[in-house]
């Protein structure tokens, strides 16, 4: 059974039990009106409480039936509530520690709400591209007041449940409980004490009118408009608590209800509820079960203080996990720590961090220059230079004075990991993990899995990344991981581009209004131009047939590494992040053209889009069959979480196959066709090919 029942006197007690947050999939639906019509039929019930066991009132919709019947199944949501408000015995929500998305509107259909302090309220649904579909839209104005609940709805965020208490006039909580564990003996004597009140009052008969309904609603859709950029579930949440302010309940609930199905279709609310499985899907390895041992994590060690280093070790002192910093000279130590404060300070002076919360985070980080003094520390992080030969030694040491046990990861971001094990007497203890620049600040983290590493080791950095706030995705070794690897290709096609007729301008801006967040050349002026060209040079020798165009390296020449020198692609202003075209930079790409007899052509915006995001797919495909992704998603949330790739197209291999995989292949063989192309690199991935023939996706 999903829900318990008891009976305490003349009060039944119906509890959600399904753990882990007493989602509201279909068999807790069906118990949980089964047992209120039980508590109905027996005449020494007079009253009902309804709350949830463990750690939440109820989560809300039950994840595992997205997008399946299961989900409207009867009896559905706005079924059990309307239950619930026919109910002639009392019905009274006893609300604790998570109420929200179906949990909060199945609070909203009952007769009383009473809230414990420190719960977490809120209708997340416009996250998943949708609004409220069981009258959250409605109910909740009625009960909270327009304005608040508004921000609720379209923010999606949740709000603390005593913030919600202190609302004038708000009809959302009939009483709050004194502490959390006093709160189901007070929600019992609550119900006794209503049992007998009537008429038994209901949410959606309480008013809900706005003073300037008009120039808020306008307000409100400005605000939206400017923040919601491509999502139109935001608008849409507008639009619903504004039919609440102007339609009788039941017309308003039949427009909730129409938006939402419209949404459900949308291929914005598609990508985000990709997104939000693929998350989750993502820290599960499925070799590695979840009750794998872990191993201690308190303290760590990070060698290399440079502009990696220092980003690595403030994720660690914001999740209070002390720090010891090794570099080879003092002055490198105190660079790395001067920035590591002026990144805090100005934290500080944006308000964003307390000043006793800044001091104690720096409690927390010491520094050492000899290996000797790491030999404490249950993990250690290594972000030297990126040279085969530093490495060695670094691990050779790492492995002299580590203790047994203790996990030794490399930052390396394109370095084989399997060598760099094979450097220890431990290469179970070694693995790979890939931050991204800025480190303190970029949400993905590339878990790199060696031949060697331990089960445990994997389960332990996956709990590691949770805990420093990172999405974290395993990859394979091979050259460049999952992100790298895909985005050399992308790049690739980028150099292609220039040779045939655009600026870095036209194919920037093409790529971004498809909803990037920066074009290749943005985000090569951004990373550094240089980078870009030692991995070059490197592809040069080691596959001297690949094809490349010149445009970068004559960048290059001309010491034209990107935002750092104050121009690449383009020119910058000093402190400024703005991209200036810069002529000679258009110059330098015609005369090169010319040298190479190409007559420029114009290039559609279509195409531009088409070549980059494809040759991501068809690189990721060939990710995917090599197994150094384990599942499609994993290649989505790299591209979404590490390189800016449009949240409402949800990810590349997504949108691949929203498109359909046949029509992506058939672009591909346009494209080898073109005389200027890569025609070696445009043959479908086998795994590509094989499933657009069938038909199917890769998701
Ligand atoms: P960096 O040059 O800013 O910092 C490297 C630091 O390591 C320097 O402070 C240097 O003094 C120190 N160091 C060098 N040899 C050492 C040794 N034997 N013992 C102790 N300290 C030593 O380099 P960055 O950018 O921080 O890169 C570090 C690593 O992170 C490289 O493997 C790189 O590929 C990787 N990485 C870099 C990214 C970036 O965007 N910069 C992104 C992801 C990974």
């Amino acid at each position: 059974m999903t829900t318990l029942y008891e009976v305490h006197g003349s009060v039944a007690l119906i509890t959600l039990s399904n753990p882990p947050v007493n989602g509201l999939g279909h068999p807790t639906r069906l118990s949980l009106t089964r047992h209120l019509a039980q508590a109905n039929e027996d005449d020494a019930v007079k009253s009902i409480v309804l709350t949830g066991a463990g750690k939440a009132f109820s989560g809300g919709a039950d994840i595992k039936e997205f997008g399946s019947p299961l989900a409207t199944q009867e009896p559905n949501l706005l079924s059990v509530i309307m239950a619930i408000e026919n109910s002639p015995k009392p019905v009274v929500a006893a609300i604790h520690s998570v109420c929200m998305g179906g949990g909060l509107e199945l609070a909203l259909g009952c007769h009383y709400r009473m809230a414990a302090p420190g719960c977490s309220v809120a209708l997340p649904e416009v996250k998943l591209g949708l609004v409220p579909g069981a009258g959250g839209t409605q109910r909740l104005p009625r009960a909270l007041g327009v304005e608040p609940a508004l921000n609720m709805i379209v923010s999606g965020e949740p709000v603390k449940s005593e913030m919600l208490a202190q609302i004038p006039g708000q009809k959302l909580f009939d009483k709050m409980a004194s502490t959390a564990a006093a709160l189901p003996d007070e929600a019992l004597a609550f119900a006794q004490a209503i049992a007998d009140t009537r008429p038994l009052p209901l949410v959606r008969d309480l008013p809900c009118k706005h003073r300037n309904g008009d120039a808020y609603f306008q307000f409100a859709r400005n605000m939206v408009k400017g923040m919601a950029k491509n999502l139109p579930a935001p608008l849409k949440c507008v639009d619903a608590v504004e039919a609440a302010t102007q339609q009788k309940f039941d017309e308003g609930m039949r427009i909730e209800r129409e938006f939402f199905t419209n949404l459900m279709f949308t291929p914005e609310s598609h990508a985000l509820r990709h997104i939000f499985m693929a998350e989750r899907a993502a820290s599960k390895i499925p070799d590695v079960p979840a009750d794998t041992p872990q191993r201690r994590m308190d303290s760590i060690a990070v060698i290399g203080a440079g502009t990696m280093g220092g980003g690595i070790a403030m994720n660690f002192l914001n999740a209070g996990i002390p720090v010891k910093m090794l570099e080879m000279k003092q002055e490198a130590l105190d660079r790395g720590l001067a920035t590591i404060r002026k990144n805090y300070e100005s934290q500080v002076k944006k308000g964003k961090l307390k000043q006793d919360k800044y001091e104690q985070r720096l409690g927390l980080l010491s520094t050492t220059l000899s290996y000797d003094d790491l030999n404490d520390a249950d993990m250690v992080i290594e972000a030297v230079f990126e040279e085969m030969g530093v490495k060695e030694k670094v691990f050779k040491e790492l492995d002299r004075v580590m203790k047994p046990g203790a996990i030794l990861a490399s930052n390396t971001s394109t370095l084989d990991l399997n060598r760099i094990a094979a450097f220890t007497g431990r290469p179970q203890d070694v693995v790979g993990l890939h931050f991204f620049s800025p480190a303190n600040i970029m949400k993905l983290l590339e878990v790199v899995r060696g031949d060697k590493t331990a089960r445990d080791v994997m389960a332990t950095v996956m709990a590691v990344a949770k805990k420093i706030r990172k999405t974290a995705v395993v990859s394979g070794v091979c050259d460049g991981f999952i992100g790298n690897r895909m985005i050399e290709q992308y790049g690739r096609q980028g150099g292609f581009l220039l040779d045939e007729g655009c600026t870095p301008a036209q194919v920037d801006k093409a790529i971004e209004k498809f909803g990037f967040a920066m074009g290749p050349f943005r985000m090569g002026d951004l990373a550094g131009n240089d980078i870009g060209w030692a991995i070059r040079k490197r592809r040069y020798q080691e596959k001297p047939d690949m094809k490349y165009s010149k445009t970068a390296d004559l960048l290059c020449e001309k010491g034209r590494f990107g935002q750092k020198t104050g121009a690449g692609w383009y020119d910058y202003v000093a402190g400024k992040r703005d991209a200036i075209p810069n002529p000679e930079v258009v110059q330098m790409i015609e005369a090169h053209r010319a040298s190479l007899g190409i007559s420029p052509r114009k290039i559609s915006d279509e195409e531009i889009v088409q070549r980059l995001v494809y040759s991501l797919v068809n690189e990721g495909a060939h990710i995917l069959e090599e197994g150094i992704a384990s599942k499609a998603g994993d290649i989505d949330m790299v591209y979404l979480m590490g390189y800016g790739f449009p949240i409402y197209r949800g990810g590349p291999m997504l949108y691949a196959d929203r498109i359909g995989l046949f029509n992506v292949v058939q672009a591909m063989n346009r494209f080898a066709k073109n005389p200027l192309d890569d025609a070696n690199f445009w043959k479908p991935a086998p795994l590509l090919a094989r499933l657009a023939a069938e038909g199917k996706t890769f998701n």
